[in-house]
């Protein structure tokens, strides 16, 4: 058992043993350790101005992410190298080449988002695989969803795309300066890795960041009051807007043995209770291929780097985008309390608005998504306001399973958005069952679902928007479009022929 954590911020190694359990990384940076270049904005993850750089070991390989400081509790740097953009300047004044080309581009007015959006564009330039995404089409959207996180009110957007495909190039053909360090740096962050349990105890609260999922399913068995935090980006929101203490965390993220995430001989993809979803997401992407364009939306870069899978169901919003989707796809959730496990099918889950079959000190462990039947027709659909950052008004999730004569075998209608808890819509699907996929089976749907769920009125949809476009979805479904599970997927990706071209003209 080790009683403080320690973490490298730029070349300075921290031991913190006295801290209060809500402590947000900003706060910390910005008031501890007068690091101001990090900026305080929306302090709910939404704009980006604080995102700071996280190197962690992942499979022995040091990989940074872009996080939101806001609401990254400092508890969770254990074991890890920050940088902020106090960090990217070299002793002898030269600018990262990302700072050079937004200086270069004028990718800076006012100023308040700059070190945000430089920090995003450090991370993506840090990629290992830049080199082969340079001339390749999936180039732009690589970058749009890098910088999908920050918000800019001034400048505009393209002279800081502009930027970063001129940094990119740079970085791509001269090597990138953090990079350049990565054996270094890899070699301290070993040396950082004990395998113990750590336990904060101060006035200020308590921290348990257990080392396996015994250590986590003892500590939460023995005080189930604590408060379990993943990926912080609902409970940081607790902490930065309703103000909210919490006497004793239980870190999930620290249990090594929950990073796992693998398909299994059957088929079935397993997803740990730590693995977020950027972690997920080629996993999930080859799995559930019609999901793609959803859960690329999901928060933001930022947003999805922390963001468990696990710690989405386990907030249980009906608003939430991976709940319809694991659903539709027939999940289990592997529940555990101390040593005693359960599953439950996803959806058994969701009992209420804020209700869940939990018990006090169980937690989940991780979940199972199986693979779809061989025909099946698949698709999701988001509706928000915003294509990037932005909650679901509406989500569904639809899997058909067609009969060789083209009924309908089996149906699951899942939908976020249109009750108190994610549900599936199970007249909508009786309506389906041994009918062709034609308009009247589609008419028969739609009449069916607007009895499945009425659904509230509030600031992102009214009732009758969402009762109209959940039924719209279907129609989208009924499409005459090719049946195959790829379907909903993205299409039509700009092109970028080359980012030193663009980046020229
Ligand atoms: C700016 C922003 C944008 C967002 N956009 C989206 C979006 O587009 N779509 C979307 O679906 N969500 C979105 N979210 C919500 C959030 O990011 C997701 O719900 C996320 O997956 C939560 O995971 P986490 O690991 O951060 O959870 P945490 O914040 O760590 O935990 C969330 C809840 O789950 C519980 N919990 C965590 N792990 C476990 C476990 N193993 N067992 C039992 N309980 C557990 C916690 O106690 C807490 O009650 C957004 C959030 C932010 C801040
Ligand atoms: S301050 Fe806006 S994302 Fe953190
Ligand atoms: S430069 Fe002013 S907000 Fe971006």
């Amino acid at each position: 058992m080790r009683q403080h954590i320690r973490f490298y911020v730029g070349d300075t190694l921290h031991h913190l043993s006295d801290l209060p359990p809500e402590m947000t990384l900003l706060d910390w940076l910005r008031e501890q350790q007068s690091r101001t270049g990090t900026k305080e904005g929306c302090n709910e993850g939404d704009c980006g101005a604080c995102t700071v750089l996280v190197g962690r070991l992942e499979q022995d390989r040091l990989v940074w992410r872009a996080v939101n400081a806001c609401i990254h509790m400092v508890w969770m740097l254990d074991g890890a190298q920050l940088l902020t953009v106090e960090d990217l300047r070299t002793a002898s004044g030269t600018l990262h080449p990302v700072q050079q080309a937004m200086v270069d581009e004028h990718g800076s007015q006012c100023g308040f988002c700059t070190p945000g959006f430089v920090m995003s564009m450090v991370a993506l330039s840090t990629r290992a695989d830049l080199a082969e995404l340079e001339g390749t089409l999936d180039g732009e959207r690589v970058i749009n969803e890098a910088l999908a996180g920050n918000l800019c009110r001034c400048t505009g957007y393209a002279p800081i795309v502009r930027a970063m495909k001129k940094a990119a190039a740079h970085c791509a053909r001269n090597g990138e300066p953090i990079s350049a360090r990565q054996e270094e740096l890899t070699a301290r962050l070993r040396a950082l890795q004990d395998g113990k349990t750590v336990e904060l105890r101060s006035p200020k609260g308590r921290i348990t960041l257990p080392a396996s999922v015994d250590a986590l399913a003892t500590a939460y068995a023995q005080d189930p009051a604590a408060v379990l935090v993943a990926g912080g980006t609902d409970v940081g929101l607790w902490v930065t807007k309703r103000l909210r203490q919490l006497p004793h965390i239980i870190a999930v993220r620290s249990a090594q043995d929950l990073h796992n995430i693998h398909t299994r001989p059957d088929g079935a993809l397993w997803i740990g209770a730590a693995v977020t979803y950027t972690e997920a997401m080629p996993h999930l992407l080859a799995h559930l291929p019609a999901a793609e364009q959803t859960l690329r939306r999901i928060g933001s870069t930022q947003v999805r780097n922390a963001a468990t899978v696990c710690g989405n169901i386990g907030n249980a919003s009906p608003i939430g985008d991976g709940p319809p989707i694991f659903m539709a796809a027939g999940a289990q959730l592997h529940l555990r309390c101390a040593g005693v496990r359960r599953v439950v099918p996803l959806e058994a889950f969701f009992l209420d608005y804020g209700k869940q079959d939990i018990q006090p000190g169980e937690f989940i462990e991780g979940v199972l998504v199986p693979p779809l039947a061989q025909g099946s027709v698949c698709a999701v659909y988001k509706v928000s306001k915003r294509f990037d950052q932005d909650i679901s008004a509406v989500l569904g999730a639809f899997v058909l399973v067609m009969a060789t004569d083209g009924t309908i075998q089996q149906a699951r209608l899942a939908y976020g958005g249109m009750a108190g808890i994610p549900c599936r819509a199970k007249k909508a699907e009786a309506a389906m069952l041994g009918q062709p996929r034609t308009q009247a089976t589609l008419r028969a749907a739609q009449a069916a679902i607007q009895e499945d769920f009425t659904p509230l009125s509030d600031m992102r949809a009214s009732a009758w928007y969402r009762s109209t476009v959940a039924a719209n979805l279907l129609a989208r479904l009924f499409e005459p479009a090719p049946a195959s599970s790829t379907e909903g997927m993205t299409t039509g990706a700009p092109t970028l022929q080359n980012w030193q071209e663009l980046a020229d003209g």
